[in-house]
Protein backbone atom coordinates (compact mmCIF):
# COMPACT_ATOMS: atom_id res chain seq x y z
CA UNK A 1 0.00 0.00 0.00
CA UNK A 2 2.86 2.47 -0.50
CA UNK A 3 1.71 5.46 -2.22
CA UNK A 4 4.98 5.65 -4.70
CA UNK A 5 3.49 9.18 -6.22
CA UNK A 6 3.42 10.90 -3.06
CA UNK A 7 6.38 9.43 -1.65
CA UNK A 8 9.42 11.43 -1.56
CA UNK A 9 10.28 13.28 2.04
CA UNK A 10 7.17 11.76 3.19
CA UNK A 11 8.37 10.11 6.90
CA UNK A 12 8.24 6.27 5.92
CA UNK A 13 6.42 3.71 8.41
CA UNK A 14 5.73 0.44 8.54
CA UNK A 15 2.09 -0.52 9.90
CA UNK A 16 2.13 -4.13 11.04
CA UNK A 17 -1.34 -5.20 10.49
CA UNK A 18 -4.53 -3.50 8.79
CA UNK A 19 -5.71 -1.28 11.78
CA UNK A 20 -9.38 0.56 11.33
CA UNK A 21 -10.05 3.35 9.31
CA UNK A 22 -9.96 6.16 11.96
CA UNK A 23 -6.12 5.32 12.27
CA UNK A 24 -5.15 3.86 9.04
CA UNK A 25 -6.29 6.65 7.12
CA UNK A 26 -4.55 9.77 8.48
CA UNK A 27 -1.09 7.36 8.20
CA UNK A 28 -2.00 6.59 4.92
CA UNK A 29 -2.38 10.93 3.99
CA UNK A 30 0.39 11.66 5.77
CA UNK A 31 3.23 8.57 5.44
CA UNK A 32 4.41 6.33 3.00
CA UNK A 33 3.38 3.76 4.53
CA UNK A 34 3.10 -0.01 3.85
CA UNK A 35 0.71 -1.90 5.71
CA UNK A 36 1.22 -5.69 6.09
CA UNK A 37 -2.26 -7.08 4.76
CA UNK A 38 -2.56 -10.39 6.17
CA UNK A 39 -4.61 -11.97 8.73
CA UNK A 40 -1.19 -12.97 10.94
CA UNK A 41 1.37 -11.24 11.94
CA UNK A 42 4.11 -10.61 9.92
CA UNK A 43 6.84 -12.94 10.79
CA UNK A 44 10.12 -12.65 12.67
CA UNK A 45 12.25 -12.25 9.06
CA UNK A 46 9.13 -9.99 7.39
CA UNK A 47 8.75 -8.18 10.69
CA UNK A 48 12.52 -6.86 10.31
CA UNK A 49 13.29 -6.34 7.04
CA UNK A 50 9.99 -4.29 6.55
CA UNK A 51 10.60 -2.04 9.50
CA UNK A 52 14.47 -1.25 8.13
CA UNK A 53 14.93 2.14 7.56
CA UNK A 54 11.62 3.56 8.86
CA UNK A 55 11.30 6.40 10.34
CA UNK A 56 8.07 4.72 12.57
CA UNK A 57 6.71 1.87 13.19
CA UNK A 58 2.82 1.01 14.14
CA UNK A 59 3.10 -2.82 15.97
CA UNK A 60 0.62 -4.74 17.63
CA UNK A 61 1.33 -7.31 20.91
CA UNK A 62 2.42 -9.57 18.50
CA UNK A 63 5.49 -8.03 17.02
CA UNK A 64 8.90 -8.39 19.26
CA UNK A 65 10.63 -5.04 19.56
CA UNK A 66 14.23 -6.24 20.82
CA UNK A 67 17.14 -4.75 20.28
CA UNK A 68 17.48 -6.82 17.48
CA UNK A 69 14.80 -5.51 15.60
CA UNK A 70 16.01 -1.80 16.59
CA UNK A 71 19.67 -2.35 15.08
CA UNK A 72 17.67 -3.71 11.97
CA UNK A 73 15.37 -0.73 11.59
CA UNK A 74 18.06 1.83 12.25
CA UNK A 75 18.93 5.07 13.67
CA UNK A 76 16.87 7.17 11.83
CA UNK A 77 13.94 5.14 13.62
CA UNK A 78 12.21 8.02 15.95
CA UNK A 79 8.77 6.19 16.83
CA UNK A 80 7.21 2.72 18.20
CA UNK A 81 3.68 2.87 18.43
CA UNK A 82 1.67 0.19 19.71
CA UNK A 83 -1.76 -0.54 19.11
CA UNK A 84 -2.20 -1.61 22.86
CA UNK A 85 -2.64 -0.28 26.44
CA UNK A 86 -0.13 -3.23 27.32
CA UNK A 87 3.48 -3.30 25.81
CA UNK A 88 5.83 -5.97 27.24
CA UNK A 89 6.42 -7.12 23.59
CA UNK A 90 8.52 -3.97 23.83
CA UNK A 91 12.14 -3.55 25.16
CA UNK A 92 11.29 0.20 26.61
CA UNK A 93 14.61 0.51 28.23
CA UNK A 94 16.14 -0.39 24.46
CA UNK A 95 14.25 1.91 22.73
CA UNK A 96 14.84 4.36 25.14
CA UNK A 97 18.75 3.75 25.55
CA UNK A 98 18.11 4.98 21.31
CA UNK A 99 15.99 7.67 21.30
CA UNK A 100 13.10 5.78 20.18
CA UNK A 101 9.67 6.80 21.79
CA UNK A 102 7.04 4.26 22.41
CA UNK A 103 3.58 5.29 22.53
CA UNK A 104 0.65 2.79 24.14
CA UNK A 105 -2.80 3.63 23.82
CA UNK A 106 -4.27 3.68 27.65
CA UNK A 107 -7.74 4.61 28.43
CA UNK A 108 -10.22 4.23 25.63
CA UNK A 109 -9.95 0.40 26.02
CA UNK A 110 -10.71 0.58 29.81
CA UNK A 111 -14.58 0.19 29.97
CA UNK A 112 -14.43 -2.03 27.25
CA UNK A 113 -12.21 -4.58 28.92
CA UNK A 114 -13.75 -4.46 31.80
CA UNK A 115 -17.41 -5.24 30.41
CA UNK A 116 -15.43 -8.61 28.99
CA UNK A 117 -13.61 -9.16 32.23
CA UNK A 118 -17.54 -9.67 33.66
CA UNK A 119 -18.78 -11.08 31.17
CA UNK A 120 -15.95 -13.84 31.89
CA UNK A 121 -16.63 -14.08 35.29
CA UNK A 122 -20.91 -14.89 34.82
CA UNK A 123 -20.25 -16.94 32.29
CA UNK A 124 -17.37 -19.12 34.17
CA UNK A 125 -19.79 -18.75 37.03
CA UNK A 126 -22.84 -19.85 35.75
CA UNK A 127 -21.46 -22.01 33.49
CA UNK A 128 -22.86 -20.04 29.93
CA UNK A 129 -20.66 -22.00 27.77
CA UNK A 130 -20.73 -25.25 28.81
CA UNK A 131 -25.04 -25.03 29.32
CA UNK A 132 -24.33 -23.82 25.08
CA UNK A 133 -22.45 -27.00 24.29
CA UNK A 134 -25.19 -28.99 26.67
CA UNK A 135 -28.06 -27.73 24.48
CA UNK A 136 -26.23 -28.06 21.23
CA UNK A 137 -25.28 -31.38 21.86
CA UNK A 138 -28.61 -32.54 22.15
CA UNK A 139 -28.54 -33.43 26.21
CA UNK A 140 -31.08 -31.22 27.46
CA UNK A 141 -33.88 -33.82 28.22
CA UNK A 142 -35.48 -31.85 31.30
CA UNK A 143 -35.62 -29.41 33.45
CA UNK A 144 -33.13 -30.17 36.17
CA UNK A 145 -33.13 -29.43 39.66
CA UNK A 146 -29.44 -29.93 39.63
CA UNK A 147 -28.37 -29.07 36.33
CA UNK A 148 -25.86 -26.71 35.92
CA UNK A 149 -25.43 -25.05 38.94
CA UNK A 150 -22.90 -22.39 39.51
CA UNK A 151 -22.23 -19.66 42.42
CA UNK A 152 -24.23 -16.58 42.88
CA UNK A 153 -22.39 -13.72 41.81
CA UNK A 154 -24.19 -11.45 43.80
CA UNK A 155 -23.38 -10.75 47.02
CA UNK A 156 -20.11 -12.54 46.92
CA UNK A 157 -16.75 -11.39 46.99
CA UNK A 158 -15.01 -10.02 44.40
CA UNK A 159 -10.69 -9.75 44.46
CA UNK A 160 -9.12 -7.63 42.35
CA UNK A 161 -5.77 -8.09 41.77
CA UNK A 162 -3.96 -4.84 40.06
CA UNK A 163 -5.89 -1.79 40.84
CA UNK A 164 -5.60 0.63 38.52
CA UNK A 165 -7.47 1.94 35.31
CA UNK A 166 -9.37 -1.17 34.33
CA UNK A 167 -8.96 -2.87 37.60
CA UNK A 168 -11.47 -0.11 39.54
CA UNK A 169 -13.71 -0.18 36.00
CA UNK A 170 -14.15 -3.89 37.36
CA UNK A 171 -14.57 -3.05 40.87
CA UNK A 172 -17.33 -0.22 39.75
CA UNK A 173 -19.82 -2.60 38.32
CA UNK A 174 -19.92 -4.96 40.85
CA UNK A 175 -22.02 -2.16 42.63
CA UNK A 176 -25.09 -3.41 41.46
CA UNK A 177 -24.23 -7.15 42.18
CA UNK A 178 -24.00 -5.97 45.92
CA UNK A 179 -20.51 -7.28 46.11
CA UNK A 180 -17.68 -6.87 48.71
CA UNK A 181 -14.65 -5.50 47.14
CA UNK A 182 -11.19 -6.41 47.86
CA UNK A 183 -8.08 -5.41 46.06
CA UNK A 184 -4.39 -5.62 45.84
CA UNK A 185 -1.62 -4.01 44.18
CA UNK A 186 2.15 -2.71 44.25
CA UNK A 187 0.89 0.34 46.60
CA UNK A 188 -2.73 1.27 48.17
CA UNK A 189 -4.85 4.17 46.75
CA UNK A 190 -6.05 7.30 48.67
CA UNK A 191 -8.79 6.75 51.00
CA UNK A 192 -11.08 8.61 48.96
CA UNK A 193 -10.43 6.08 45.73
CA UNK A 194 -11.04 3.32 47.97
CA UNK A 195 -14.08 4.84 49.60
CA UNK A 196 -15.52 5.68 46.33
CA UNK A 197 -15.27 2.20 45.01
CA UNK A 198 -16.47 0.47 48.12
CA UNK A 199 -12.82 -1.62 47.69
CA UNK A 200 -10.64 -2.37 50.83
CA UNK A 201 -6.93 -2.94 50.11
CA UNK A 202 -5.02 -6.35 51.46
CA UNK A 203 -2.34 -8.64 51.04
CA UNK A 204 -2.10 -10.79 47.94
CA UNK A 205 -3.03 -14.34 50.16
CA UNK A 206 -5.33 -12.38 52.28
CA UNK A 207 -7.29 -11.81 48.73
CA UNK A 208 -6.63 -14.84 47.23
CA UNK A 209 -8.39 -17.04 50.60
CA UNK A 210 -11.17 -14.93 51.06
CA UNK A 211 -12.41 -14.12 47.22
CA UNK A 212 -15.24 -15.83 45.63
CA UNK A 213 -14.54 -13.90 42.42
CA UNK A 214 -10.55 -13.47 41.49
CA UNK A 215 -9.93 -11.03 38.58
CA UNK A 216 -6.44 -9.65 37.14
CA UNK A 217 -5.53 -6.65 36.35
CA UNK A 218 -1.66 -6.21 36.20
CA UNK A 219 0.92 -5.28 33.83
CA UNK A 220 3.37 -8.51 32.69
CA UNK A 221 6.90 -7.73 34.36
CA UNK A 222 8.84 -9.95 35.93
CA UNK A 223 7.63 -9.72 39.40
CA UNK A 224 4.05 -10.59 38.20
CA UNK A 225 5.32 -13.35 35.15
CA UNK A 226 3.48 -16.31 37.10
CA UNK A 227 2.08 -14.98 40.25
CA UNK A 228 -0.55 -17.14 40.16
CA UNK A 229 0.86 -20.66 40.60
CA UNK A 230 0.25 -23.31 42.55
CA UNK A 231 0.86 -22.03 45.32
CA UNK A 232 -1.39 -19.00 44.98
CA UNK A 233 -3.95 -21.01 43.62
CA UNK A 234 -3.48 -23.64 46.41
CA UNK A 235 -4.57 -20.61 48.77
CA UNK A 236 -7.64 -19.68 46.72
CA UNK A 237 -11.17 -21.20 47.52
CA UNK A 238 -12.35 -24.38 46.39
CA UNK A 239 -15.08 -22.94 44.72
CA UNK A 240 -13.07 -19.71 43.20
CA UNK A 241 -13.69 -18.46 39.64
CA UNK A 242 -10.59 -16.96 38.27
CA UNK A 243 -10.81 -14.35 35.35
CA UNK A 244 -7.73 -13.02 33.41
CA UNK A 245 -8.02 -10.18 30.82
CA UNK A 246 -4.43 -9.10 31.72
CA UNK A 247 -1.83 -11.19 30.03
CA UNK A 248 -1.36 -14.72 29.98
CA UNK A 249 1.85 -15.83 31.83
CA UNK A 250 1.06 -13.97 35.36
CA UNK A 251 -1.02 -17.45 35.44
CA UNK A 252 0.82 -20.64 35.13
CA UNK A 253 -1.51 -22.76 32.45
CA UNK A 254 -0.11 -26.08 33.72
CA UNK A 255 -0.70 -25.04 37.72
CA UNK A 256 -4.20 -23.98 36.34
CA UNK A 257 -4.82 -26.70 35.02
CA UNK A 258 -4.25 -28.83 37.59
CA UNK A 259 -6.36 -26.67 39.97
CA UNK A 260 -8.71 -26.95 37.32
CA UNK A 261 -8.80 -30.55 36.84
CA UNK A 262 -8.62 -31.40 40.83
CA UNK A 263 -10.99 -28.82 42.15
CA UNK A 264 -8.44 -26.39 44.32
CA UNK A 265 -10.46 -23.63 42.50
CA UNK A 266 -13.95 -23.90 40.99
CA UNK A 267 -13.74 -22.49 37.17
CA UNK A 268 -11.78 -19.91 35.10
CA UNK A 269 -12.79 -17.57 32.65
CA UNK A 270 -9.65 -16.24 30.73
CA UNK A 271 -9.43 -13.80 27.64
CA UNK A 272 -5.71 -14.39 27.39
CA UNK A 273 -3.26 -17.67 28.47
CA UNK A 274 0.10 -18.51 27.86
CA UNK A 275 0.87 -19.64 25.45
CA UNK A 276 -1.18 -17.55 22.99
CA UNK A 277 -2.90 -18.73 20.51
CA UNK A 278 -3.89 -21.80 22.82
CA UNK A 279 -3.67 -24.97 20.90
CA UNK A 280 -6.64 -26.53 20.39
CA UNK A 281 -5.03 -29.60 21.94
CA UNK A 282 -3.91 -27.81 25.12
CA UNK A 283 -4.93 -29.64 28.59
CA UNK A 284 -6.61 -26.97 29.67
CA UNK A 285 -8.96 -26.97 26.47
CA UNK A 286 -10.10 -30.37 28.10
CA UNK A 287 -11.60 -29.21 31.17
CA UNK A 288 -15.32 -28.17 30.99
CA UNK A 289 -14.49 -25.13 33.39
CA UNK A 290 -12.45 -23.58 31.74
CA UNK A 291 -13.80 -20.76 29.29
CA UNK A 292 -11.25 -19.41 27.27
CA UNK A 293 -12.13 -16.45 24.40
CA UNK A 294 -9.26 -15.08 21.70
CA UNK A 295 -7.65 -12.16 23.57
CA UNK A 296 -10.83 -10.20 22.96
CA UNK A 297 -11.18 -8.01 25.35
CA UNK A 298 -11.27 -4.58 23.70
CA UNK A 299 -12.74 -5.91 20.50
CA UNK A 300 -15.75 -3.17 20.25
CA UNK A 301 -15.77 -1.61 16.89
CA UNK A 302 -15.62 2.23 18.85
CA UNK A 303 -13.09 0.81 21.30
CA UNK A 304 -10.83 -0.49 18.54
CA UNK A 305 -11.22 2.71 16.33
CA UNK A 306 -10.56 4.96 19.34
CA UNK A 307 -6.93 2.76 19.73
CA UNK A 308 -6.94 3.06 15.91
CA UNK A 309 -6.42 6.97 15.89
CA UNK A 310 -4.75 7.17 19.22
CA UNK A 311 -2.00 4.67 17.83
CA UNK A 312 -2.01 7.05 14.73
CA UNK A 313 -1.58 10.30 16.88
CA UNK A 314 1.43 8.56 18.52
CA UNK A 315 2.51 7.06 15.07
CA UNK A 316 2.61 10.72 13.50
CA UNK A 317 4.12 12.99 16.69
CA UNK A 318 6.94 10.67 16.43
CA UNK A 319 7.72 10.58 12.98
CA UNK A 320 7.28 14.07 12.87
CA UNK A 321 9.59 15.23 16.09
CA UNK A 322 7.01 15.96 18.45
CA UNK A 323 6.50 14.76 21.80
CA UNK A 324 4.24 11.34 21.55
CA UNK A 325 0.45 12.31 22.99
CA UNK A 326 0.94 8.89 25.18
CA UNK A 327 4.47 7.92 25.88
CA UNK A 328 5.34 5.20 27.53
CA UNK A 329 8.38 5.80 28.09
CA UNK A 330 8.62 10.21 28.70
CA UNK A 331 12.23 9.90 29.63
CA UNK A 332 13.26 9.63 26.52
CA UNK A 333 12.91 13.43 25.73
CA UNK A 334 14.86 14.37 29.17
CA UNK A 335 17.68 12.32 27.21
CA UNK A 336 17.59 14.53 24.16
CA UNK A 337 17.69 17.79 26.09
C1 LIG B 1 -4.06 -4.31 25.28
O1 LIG B 1 -4.41 -3.25 24.74
O2 LIG B 1 -3.03 -4.42 25.92
C2 LIG B 1 -4.97 -5.48 25.11
O3 LIG B 1 -4.44 -6.65 25.55
C3 LIG B 1 -5.47 -5.61 23.68
O4 LIG B 1 -6.36 -4.57 23.51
Amino acid sequence: MTDASTAGSRPKVFVSRVIPDEGLRPILEACDAEVWQNDLPPPRDQLLLKSAGRDGVLTLLTDRIDDEFLDRAGPQLKVVSNFAVGFDNVDVPACTARGVAVGNTPGVLTDTTADLAWSLLMAAARRVAEGDRYVRAGRWQTWGPMLLMGPDVHGATLGIVGFGRIGQAVARRAGGFGMTILYHDVARLPEAVERELGARFVPLDELLASSDFVSLHVNLTDETRGLIDADALGGMKSTAVLVNTSRGPVIDSMALFAALRDGVIGAAGLDVTDPEPLPVDHPLLTLENCLVVPHIASASPVTRGKMASMAAANLLAGVRGERLPTPVNPEVYERQQ
